[in-house]
């Protein structure tokens, strides 16, 4: 399996490739090519995708894992240039969404235009469903642990009011890849330890070889709010009790929440960035 970051808030400094803040990834297993979501509102992923001399129209389905347009915010370009994919994503990533910022409310909702355009392209995910042979969609997260506390600046609105939000709009994936399962997390506001408990539970007797994504430790793309340095701790030791296998990061995680992480999982942990492939 092949996985292509074609955003991540970072990128060495001799690459060609633009940087904004978000996350996006190509996975391709077998003949089957699939795209992670789609990175942010300025379509910086889109457009690296296409230096790359990636054909987006040929990508066979793209997941969604929530309804934040870093995450979302290349999706109505790639609908433009690709006829035939399938959508994957919760309904409740078109729920309106906020951040709460030092200058003021933001909205980090999905654009409205892909549902005026392109509704019938979008499938809801409602239970765990396999898209593709042993690759899966699972839209239903444990809540073991309590989420990231920098998630607290995050709202969305019902009734007209706003209200914090409570992530279930999240949804992460699964490939099984030789017997041993990858595990895809877009920012993880769920928490780490609820994805990995989540991945146990639906798949209790397979070995985690790789967790890809964010972890949420920093809200947006400045620092203003952070995990405590106690909670990143706690969580980078529980991952190195439970996970014998590699631990892929950035994006949400943060230049912090990697400074005190990498003491801890030393080699088990390895930093993404715009450009990077790694082979599974
Ligand atoms: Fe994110
Ligand atoms: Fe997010």
């Amino acid at each position: 399996m092949e996985i292509t970051v074609l955003l991540e808030n970072n990128k060495s400094e001799d690459s060609n490739l633009s940087i904004e803040h978000g996350l996006s990834m190509l996975i391709q297993k077998d003949e089957y090519s699939l795209l992670f979501d789609t990175g942010g509102p300025e379509e910086t992923a889109i457009r690296n995708a296409q230096k790359m001399g990636i054909d987006l129209s040929k990508i066979d389905v793209a997941a969604i894992s929530h309804g934040h347009n870093d995450h979302c915010g290349g999706l109505l370009k790639f609908m433009e240039m690709n006829h035939k994919s399938p959508i994957y994503l919760k309904k409740e990533a078109l729920e309106p969404y906020y951040s709460k910022r030092p200058e003021g409310m933001k909205f980090i909702g999905m654009d409205s235009q892909i549902t005026e355009k392109y509704l019938e392209r979008l499938n809801f995910v409602e239970r765990t469903i396999e898209i593709a042979q042993g690759i899966f969609l699972i839209p239903e997260i444990s809540k073991d642990f309590p989420i990231p506390s920098s998630n607290r600046v995050l709202f969305t609105e019902k009734y007209g009011k706003l209200i914090n939000d409570n992530f279930d709009h999240e949804q992460i994936m699964i490939i099984e890849n030789n017997d041993n399962l990858v595990v895809f997390s877009g920012c993880t506001h769920n928490g780490i330890k609820n994805i990995i408990n989540t991945a146990k539970d639906v798949f209790p007797d397979k070995r985690i070889a790789a967790i890809i994504g964010g972890f949420h430790f920093q809200a947006g793309s400045s620092d203003h709010v952070v995990s405590e340095d106690e909670e990143v701790k706690d969580i980078a030791e529980w991952l190195k009790s439970e996970i014998d296998g590699q631990i892929y990061t950035g994006h949400c995680t943060g230049e912090r929440g990697i400074k005190i992480m990498k003491p801890i999982l030393k080699e088990m942990l390895s930093r993404i960035h715009t450009g990077m492939e790694i082979s599974i």
